[in-house]
Parts: C-alpha cells; structure tokens; sequence
C-alpha cells in the first residue's frame, strides 16, 4: 500500500494580506496588486508559504471589498487582471502560493445578477437571490443584519423584499438555485486555472440560511452544499482552502476539515476570540479575559480535532484588534508580550496565520475622533449607540477596543512619511506610532518580534512535532502561565508562558533543565529554581524547550 502523502498545507504558514492597507505603488493613498509584488522579497525572508489576500475583485467597497460586484475581474482600485495573473506567476517564484478570498455568501448589490434580479420576478436571475413577498414598511420578520438595521429591504419593482445578512449592499445569494450554484463553480474552476493556491471561504457557515425559520449560519443544506462545491472544484487541485466559520462547535469543524478531503483543508473558527466580551452580549460590550477558559477552550479544540480535522491557528485578522493590545501589554512589555503570544500561538497544531504587522508587534489605534473611522460596522454601531444614549467616550472606548480599523490602519514599513506605505495620503491615517514600530528598524534589530516570528516559522519546518504532536495542557487552573507539551514517538516539546507583566514560577516535573531551547523571548538564558523544577519566569517570559524521548 502506498502511504497517503501529507498534504503541503500541515506544515505551512499563511500571512493575510488586506491589500488596501499593505503597500501603495502609485501614490493614490491605496494598496494595489503592485504594490504587493514590491514586497514579495520581504515575505519570502518571512518565511511564510501563502498569502491570504482579502478580497480585490471589482467591489464598491461598501464593506471594503466583501461586496464583490464581478468576481472575475480586478478593481482598478488594486490593478487588473494582469496585475493579478504577475502576482501570482512572482509568488510562485518566491514560493507563495496566493490564497483568493471568496465571498459567497453575498455578492454587491451592484452585481449584474442583482442588476437584472431586481428589475422583475420573471428575470432569469431572480431567483439568485433570496425574497419574500410583503408590504412595504412592514417586514417579512424581525431578523436584523450583521452590520445593524433590518435584514430585509425592500424593492418597489418587484414588491418584495430581498435578505441580508450584512448590509443593504451585500445581497444574500440563494443558493437552492442550482443555477447560482453552477456559476460560482464555474467561477471558481476559472480562478484555479490561473494558478491560484487555494481560497478562503467567507461566512461559509452562512450560505445555506433559511430565512423563514430565522436560521443564518449551520442551516441544514449546509454540508449538502459544501461537499458539492468540494467535489466541483476544489478536489480537481492541490488547494489549500479554509472555511470561516464563526457558528463552528468541534464537531461541525471535524466535517468541515474532515481528512478525507470531502470539504475543506480547514477550519477558521473564532471561539477563543469572543471569550472577552460580555456574555450574551455584542463584541462591544467588553469584559476581562477569562484566562483559565481561554486555555481550556484551545486546549479543547487540539485534543477533540487531533486526527480528525485540523484547525487554523490566528489572533488576529481583518476584523479582529491587534492582538498585543488586546491580550498583551502594548506599552512596556510591546516586545516581551507580543513574541510570547507568537509563541503560545505557534506552537500548537494546526496552520498558523500571521495577519500583516502582527509580526512587527502593530498595535490598536485610538484615531480622537469617530470621523477619521472607515469601517461600516464601527460607523453604524456609533450611530446605533449615540442614537440608543450611550455617552460618547463609552462608545469610543468600546471602538478603540474593538473596531475594525484597529486592524486596517497602514502597514508600517519605516520611519518615513506615511511609514513608507504611500507616497500619497493614505486612505486611513497611519497609526502614529510607525516611527518606532517599522519593518525596516525591526529588520535590523535581531532582537525585534519581526526576527522572532522569523525563526518560529522556520521552526516549525525543521521540527515535525509542530505538526504531528499530540497536545496535552498543563497546569490548566494555574491563573498566570499557559503551559503545554506537544508530543510525537520521538520528541517532546513544552511551551511555558507567563501571560502576565508580574513575575510568576512555573513547576515542572524536573525533567526540562537540560532540554534544547527552541526559542525564548528574554536575552538571558530563564532563571530555574535550585531544585531543578520550576522556571521563574519574567513579566510575559516564554520558553519553548525540546527533548527527545
Ligand atoms: C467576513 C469578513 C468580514 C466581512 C463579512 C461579510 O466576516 O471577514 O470582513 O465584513 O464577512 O462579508
Ligand atoms: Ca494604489
């Protein structure tokens, strides 16, 4: 019998690119296609082995793009097409493979299938999207949209009318119309033709709503389709695809990555970044971190997906705050908390993303004032608020938290104007603090968060425990330090992390004093007690220790 190869995704690392923000090419104040081909050389020293690339098709960009009004084309905002086809033909010379983002769910409302759907009822692609039949101001029922407001709206035309889940803008596509779902399978075959290396899957668990039954996410056609849109495209290539999926329990993840292949390579599930807000409540609504259901939530997740799914590894993304400031110290322990939260993140199993920045310790924004904000959702919740009698400063401090653009400020490359993002002015302001936080000082510093992220990347590389080790967590009441072992039939790796600015003792069982130090965060080799068994760790103090069995 031959042994099944293992797929090239396991041991590989993606870094997102959200390319309106990354580099600007032709002083516009906009990342471009250009752009990104510009710092291939960068990724590539990275180490890292795909780009995730949100979205750049054609898009009125009323949520930045996630509104796709042609999927087979390039906003001239970004490029063309042949811009894209460079991209990636060059990635592939640096060995990066670019990853589509596909946005299914919805189109933009001003998609030629919407275009025509909503002119009459007997229009072929009517029945693209998804509609009820009412009376104008009184809705089909109470469901709201992702991004505030009601999810249904109405179109005198064909009086009635058609579901959203995000904004009036991003139309629900219906995908019980066979029709629709032969076009975005044809769509896609044409995408993999061009060479692409994979997809990620936006609010997939949302494609198969049922409206009616106030379901969105994890309706029950959901697999249904998802198998089908496997077997039609992705199965004929040698993809890396991911599913986000924010409605994902482990049991819905091991069908979405099942190691058969019938779905997706992986899972993007966010249930250890929504444990600090407020339960039952929005994200806005902020609440301290429970740290000892942090770890036992991703504790959770290796040990029921080992062997029978496989998850993606993030804290941060496009719609996430910078990680450092969240659950790190962005002032005096920026460097110190960031490479230990890389550490921690990294030595798990699954694929690791690296969201552009992270690997610079990029930190949240506080812009003073609710104008210099572009996000949708972050202008509709001010809105929402003030409207509902929140005090100003409380929405602001919720928005420096949480929002969006905390993410999407400029990519910081140097020192100079606009951090050397755009000889223009940038589309959102630049966080203020690039004079001190830049690729180009960080690529010279041996010592910088950029250099770590380096090297654990490469570790895992060289070291198969990274992928195949079985997860067990230590210490799992212990209120301070993150602590696990990895292990395979030949290795054992321990992570030990201090997840606090006090200093904190971390008991082992003796057998680690003499292992090989795979990475460490402090300058000086960690202080051990007498006796051999415990590390006294420093303020946010991480160690990666291997021994062989
Ligand atoms: C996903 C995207 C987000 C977008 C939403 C609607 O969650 O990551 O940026 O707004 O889907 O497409
Ligand atoms: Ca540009």
């Amino acid at each position: 019998m031959t042994e099944m190869k293992k797929p090239w995704w396991k041991n590989a690392v993606v870094y997102q690119i959200y390319p309106k923000s990354f580099q600007d090419s032709n002083g516009d104040g906009i990342g471009d296609i250009k752009g990104i081909i510009g710092r291939l050389d960068y990724l590539e020293e990275l180490g890292i082995d795909a780009v995730w690339l949100s979205p750049v098709y054609c898009s009125p960009q009323d949520d930045n793009g996630y509104d796709i009004s042609d999927y087979q084309d390039i906003d001239p905002m970004f490029g063309n097409l042949s811009d894209m086809e460079e991209l990636i033909r060059e990635a592939k010379k640096h060995n990066i493979r670019i990853v589509m983002d596909l946005v299914l769910n919805h189109t933009s409302d001003e998609h030629r299938w919407f275009r025509e759907a909503k002119k009459s009822k007997d229009n072929p692609y009517h029945d693209y999207y998804v509609w009820r039949d009412g009376v104008e101001g009184e809705y089909p029922n109470e469901m709201k949209a992702a991004f505030g407001g009601p999810a249904w709206e109405w179109v005198p035309e064909v009086n009635q009318y058609y579901f959203h889940q995000f904004s009036v803008k991003q139309p629900d596509l219906n995908w019980e119309n066979p029709k629709v779902r032969r076009e975005i399978y044809d769509m896609i075959l044409w995408w993999m033709d061009k060479g692409v290396g994979g997809f990620r899957l936006d609010v997939i668990d949302q494609i198969a709503k049922e409206p009616d039954r106030m379901i969105t996410n994890n309706g029950p056609r959901l697999h249904e389709f998802l198998q089908e849109l496997s077997r039609e495209t992705f199965q004929k290539g040698d993809l890396i695809t991911v599913g986000e999926a924010w409605g994902a329990t482990t049991e819905i993840a091991k069908l979405y990555s099942d190691p058969d292949g019938s779905e997706f390579s992986m899972v993007f599930q966010f249930e250890h970044m929504v444990m600090d807000q407020q339960e039952g409540k929005e994200k806005w609504d902020l609440a301290p971190l429970p740290f000892v259901r942090l770890k036992k939530c991703l504790a959770k997740w290796q040990n029921e997906l080992y062997g029978k799914g496989w998850n993606s590894l993030f804290w941060d993304n496009h719609d996430l705050p910078r990680i450092v400031s969240r659950w790190g110290d962005d002032g005096k322990y920026r460097v110190e908390s960031a490479k230990m939260l890389a550490v921690i993140l990294h030595g798990m199993q699954g694929t690791p993303y690296v969201y552009q920045g992270e690997e610079l310790g990029m930190t949240n924004v506080r812009f003073p004032d609710i104008s210099d904000y572009k996000d949708i959702e972050t202008l509709n919740l001010y809105r929402e608020r003030l409207e509902g009698g929140y005090e100003k400063e409380d929405i602001m401090r919720s928005i420096y938290a949480r929002s969006r653009d905390n993410a999407r400020t400029p990519m910081q490359w140097s020192a100079g104007p606009s951090a050397g993002f755009t000889t223009g002015t940038p589309w959102i302001a630049v966080n203020p603090n690039y004079t001190e936080i830049n690729a180009e000082e960080e690529r010279k510093d041996p010592d910088s968060v950029y250099h770590f992220y380096r090297k654990l990347i490469r570790l895992r590389k060289t070291h198969p425990v990274f992928v195949d080790g079985k997860f067990n967590l230590l210490l799992p009441e212990d209120e301070r330090i993150f602590a696990y072992t990895r292990t395979d039939g030949m290795h054992q790796m321990l992570v030990c992390a201090n997840f606090t600015g006090e200093a904190a003792a971390c008991p082992l069982d003796g057998k680690w004093k003499d292992a090989e130090m795979l990475i460490h965060n402090y300058g000086e080799d960690p202080a051990w007690s007498d006796d051999g068994e415990r590390i006294m760790l420093k303020p946010y103090e991480a160690v990666m220790l291997c021994r062989k069995l």
